[in-house]
């Protein structure tokens, strides 16, 4: 503290702390950020906090957040048995909808499944519904899935006879907001077994989101876009590519010219699959 500069009343420590308490806080701050849409945080909140015990949380005997029933482990593990259970793409799908593990489902209005020619070969992976994604049910039916659709018509591929579309996280993330690392997490059992019981023979990644999930890269899709990789299910490797999403697409049309040549890229080799 520099000491040629009087302690404002109001910014000393000692009345700064009464203030707080009388104004009701009875929690520490955390180590690291909280994610306070995330049910599952709360875990790491009320250790931090304990580990932290200052004069503040002694005052309340117990802490402000109660300790949720289960970790975040045991929620992914119940997805993982949900979806290994689910035998058809129905039967996932009420897997799905019977599931509560995940918080955007309480402000979500729908779970958002998958929408398309579940018969095709071709499987899209997009992020997460949208306000109409949500409203409707359907995936890719706003703006965004609008130009998708034209995207695809340009080579000549509907979504009603030529591909499949889900999406990484079946609930809207309010306000459309980036989902985090943990929604991903607690959802992708539920998209490793869509693609098993879909069993594509080539799937395409819509965005940056779907790439690191499915991937579990860090790098970005500016440079992932356009390249051929590979997705193991069982004994198979399926051909897969990550393009730019259609919303980044609104927003920097000039990109625009690159998806062109993925399109074309992806045309050419469902001709040497078939
Ligand atoms: N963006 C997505 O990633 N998925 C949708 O379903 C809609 C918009």
């Amino acid at each position: 503290m520099n000491k040629n500069v009087a302690v404002d009343r109001d910014l000393d420590p000692a009345n700064m702390l009464k203030w707080y308490i009388e104004c009701g806080v009875n929690e520490t701050i955390s180590n690291s950020e909280i994610n306070w849409f995330e049910e599952n945080n709360n875990i790491v909140i009320n250790q931090q906090v304990n580990e932290n015990t200052s004069i503040i949380s002694k005052r309340s005997q117990k802490p402000a957040v109660q300790p949720p029933l289960t970790t975040n482990k045991e929620i992914i593990e119940n997805a993982e048995k949900l979806a290994a259970a689910s035998t058809t793409l129905d039967e996932l799908k009420a897997a799905i909808l019977s599931f509560d593990g995940c918080s955007l489902k309480k402000t979500a209005s729908n779970t958002v499944f998958s929408d398309g020619n579940p018969k095709s070969d071709i499987m899209l992976i997009g992020e997460a519904p949208g306000a109409e994604e949500d409203r409707t049910g359907k995936p890719f039916v706003g703006e965004a899935g609008q130009l998708l659709d034209k995207m695809f018509a340009a080579v000549n591929m509907t979504r009603k006879d030529d591909f499949y579309v889900a999406n990484v996280l079946p609930w809207r993330p309010p306000g459309n907001r980036k989902p985090t690392e943990a929604e991903c997490n607690v959802c992708l059992p539920f998209l490793r077994r869509h693609i098993e019981l879909f069993d594509p023979k080539m799937i395409i990644l819509i965005g940056g989101t779907s790439a690191s999930a499915l991937l579990n890269v860090q790098t970005g899709i500016t440079k992932l876009r356009g390249k051929w990789l590979e997705y193991s299910l069982g004994e198979q490797k399926i051909p897969i590519m990550p393009i730019f999403h259609p919303a980044y697409l609104l927003r920097q049309p000039h990109f625009k010219k690159q998806t062109w040549h993925d399109l074309l890229s992806i045309k050419e080799k469902i001709g040497r699959i078939d």
